[in-house]
């Protein structure tokens, strides 16, 4: 089955309004159209309602956020909810990235609950798994990014399953400069779609599109995302680059 590829730029807390804004228009007018590709940018939540009206109703470029709260209101000081990211027209949310899980205690339960607010306000989650370096070298990179898999889609139907994005980011290849092999990388890809064929089914299985993501740049891009189970990329210091994004964009379409 074929999936259309997703190149997500998480932009991180970096960009005033005004960079964010020139960013996205650039992007966006260098974006080719019908390009089979989704393009989604993910910039600070003070910055997602002025780049969403850059970005305009083309539909080249969607707009996703970097977090969520899973309440949809009330007393929550400094939060943000699902509806209220739908509001200023997010499509994506980015759920359980790394960084969220080692500085602000997002466990795997609040990756869950998260993942299930964006759901119930029809949005797509991105949800990120990944090992750390000494997890990797004790062998353990399968069991706890499966782990953690199984708990963020715990609940879920086959069906919704199939619609969501999960992107694997090892930690130590996050802003590092260091890569995954191509080849590791599609093994750990093939056992995280192989372990939704085996909790849901073959349709979920297929659907579900997985994201590379730990230091994508245009240089490494193309041997990533040539791999069967590489669906697209989940991309950071080189998605504050229009020169060095659109590139990566690229790469997905060969
Ligand atoms: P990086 O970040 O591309 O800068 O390594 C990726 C990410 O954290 O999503």
């Amino acid at each position: 089955m074929s999936r259309t590829p997703l190149i997500a730029g998480n932009w991180k807390l970096n960009c005033s309004v005004a960079q964010a804004v020139e960013l996205a228009r650039s992007v966006r007018n260098r974006v080719p159209r019908d390009s089979g590709v989704d393009v989604m940018i993910a910039p600070v939540f003070t910055a997602l309602h002025p780049v969403h009206e850059a970005l305009g109703d083309s539909g080249r470029v969607a707009l996703g956020a970097q977090d969520v709260y899973w309440e949809d209101e009330g007393a929550h000081t400094g939060e943000v909810s699902a509806p209220l990211l739908k509001d200023v027209g997010c499509e994506y949310v980015i759920v359980g990235h790394s960084e969220r899980r080692a500085r602000f205690h997002d466990t795997d339960d609040v990756v869950r609950r998260k993942a299930g607010a964006v759901l119930s306000h029809g949005l797509t989650p991105i949800v990120c798994v990944g090992e750390t370096l000494d997890q990797r070298e004790a062998g353990q990179t399968e069991s706890v990014v499966l782990g953690q898999v199984d708990a963020a889609l715990e609940g879920l139907t086959s069906k919704i399953v199939a619609g969501l994005v999960i992107a694997y980011e090892p930690v130590w290849a996050i802003g590092t400069g260091k890569v995954a092999q191509p080849e590791d990388a599609q093994a750990v890809h093939a056992a995280i779609r192989g372990r939704i064929r085996e909790r849901f089914d073959a349709a979920a299985a297929d659907g579900v599109r997985i994201l590379y993501g730990g230091s994508v740049k245009p240089s490494n891009a193309e041997g990533l995302l040539s791999q069967e189970d590489i669906d697209g990329a989940l991309v950071g210091g080189a998605s504050l680059s229009a020169d060095d994004f659109l590139p990566i964009v690229e790469a997905a379409r060969s």
